[in-house]
């Protein structure tokens, strides 16, 4: 017996949202798969301007919005009836807009974190009917936010992803010498944050567990946990439809465990990553003696001290393909990876067939 998910007034067969993955890691082709097979897909808005055909070089953030248009309407393409939404990461400068794009766009859901989704619901306020999902990483935070919205707007999320940062790809939001010190407990937060809307507001809000799922088992573990779904990102990197290029999922097949550590983004939070190649990624900014081409980020060390390095096209050239100095950004279990399957393999092996009669 399978319990499917429902966030405000969607629901969907299996309690699955594929991360939001930037940049271009989880565009149309992927989100529109894992929406066509039952889970919800999720398209990362960060950076998608930089493929677009109306990108010159120095138009980036008109390019970015007609780009997240395109990329909903693509993914829509594969699963007309499908639940997809858009993850907007609050650190980029474009936020505001990036989140009126998804709401035009169609998106049935925004999922926000990378910084405190704040003002997300006065952003919506013409689309009642999208769902709004903050990402956390503590109890705290989700009642920050909780306060926030209910004073201001009088809404509620209509979910909660508690993302865990010993195990996540990509930004992290804990400081990192906290992170892998035994200290965090995933479900504990996931139970807080659940305890808390229960408790305060008198409401049953779904808390979605991300960060080291990567099998069935994992699965199961976070639904006996208390989670009602999951949140993943990894595991769909090596699947034919994640829309980054194959060497970013070879990559991903031939790392090992050790190969997986913390960066330091230039956008002030850690990250996880294949950290192998960290010093080439920042020297091809120095060599090149590049300086902030496209403003991605409201707080930048790089633009504004030109520490570290110019993490959007770092980003960017990694779903590329090059190896060499793109940013691997990936979740503490890629290296269990060792075959690229189909986004269908990967839903009948967290789901088999016989236990599906029930959906
Ligand atoms: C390549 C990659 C890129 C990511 N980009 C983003 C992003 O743009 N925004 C975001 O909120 N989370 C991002 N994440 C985090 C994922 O959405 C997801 O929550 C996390 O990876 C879950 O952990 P898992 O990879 O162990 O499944 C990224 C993760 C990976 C692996």
């Amino acid at each position: 017996m399978v319990n499917g998910l429902t966030i405000g007034r969607y629901s969907v067969p299996f309690p699955v949202i594929q991360g939001g993955m930037g940049v271009r890691v989880s565009g149309a082709r992927l989100a529109g798969h894992v929406a066509l097979n039952g889970g919800i897909g999720i398209i990362a808005a960060a950076g998608l301007g930089l493929n677009s055909p109306q990108y010159d070089g120095n138009n980036y953030f008109a390019a970015d919005h007609q780009a997240l248009i395109d990329e909903l309407r693509k993914a829509y393409e594969i699963a007309p009836d499908g639940i997809i939404g858009v993850n907007c990461m609050v650190a980029v400068s474009n936020y505001d807009d990036v989140v009126r794009a998804a709401c035009e766009g169609g998106a049935k859901l925004i999922i926000s974190g990378a910084g405190l989704p704040l003002n997300l619901p006065e952003l919506a306020k013409d689309y009642p009917e999208v769902a709004l999902v903050p990402i956390v990483s503590s109890v705290k935070a989700a009642e920050l936010i909780a306060r926030k919205w209910q004073k201001s707007y009088q809404r509620l999320p209509d979910a909660v992803v508690v993302e865990d940062p010993d195990t996540a790809g990509g930004h992290l939001g804990e400081k990192a010498e906290k992170i892998g010190t035994g200290e965090y407990d995933q479900y504990g937060t996931v139970r807080g944050v659940r305890n808390y809307f229960r408790e305060k507001w008198n409401l049953e809000v779904p808390v979605i567990a991300a960060g080291g799922i990567w099998d069935r088992q994992d699965l199961q573990h976070a639904l006996a946990q208390g989670a009602d779904g999951v949140q993943i990102g990894s595991r769909f990197v090596v699947t034919e439809e994640c829309d980054a290029d194959d060497s970013f999922k070879q990559a991903y097949l031939n790392c090992t465990q050790e190969d997986i550590g913390l960066i330091m983004s230039p956008a002030g939070l850690p990250g996880r990553a294949i950290t192998g190649n960290i010093d080439q990624v920042r020297q091809r900014d120095v060599d090149l003696d590049i300086y902030c081409p496209s403003n991605c980020l409201k707080k930048c060390a790089y633009k504004q001290g030109r520490e570290r390095f110019c993490i959007v096209h770092a980003l960017d050239r990694a779903q590329r393909g090059d190896m060499e100095t793109g940013l691997i950004f990936c979740g503490s279990n890629a290296w269990k990876a060792d075959r690229i399957g189909t986004v269908k393999e990967v839903f009948e092996e967290l789901f088999p067939l016989a236990e599906r009669d029930a959906v």
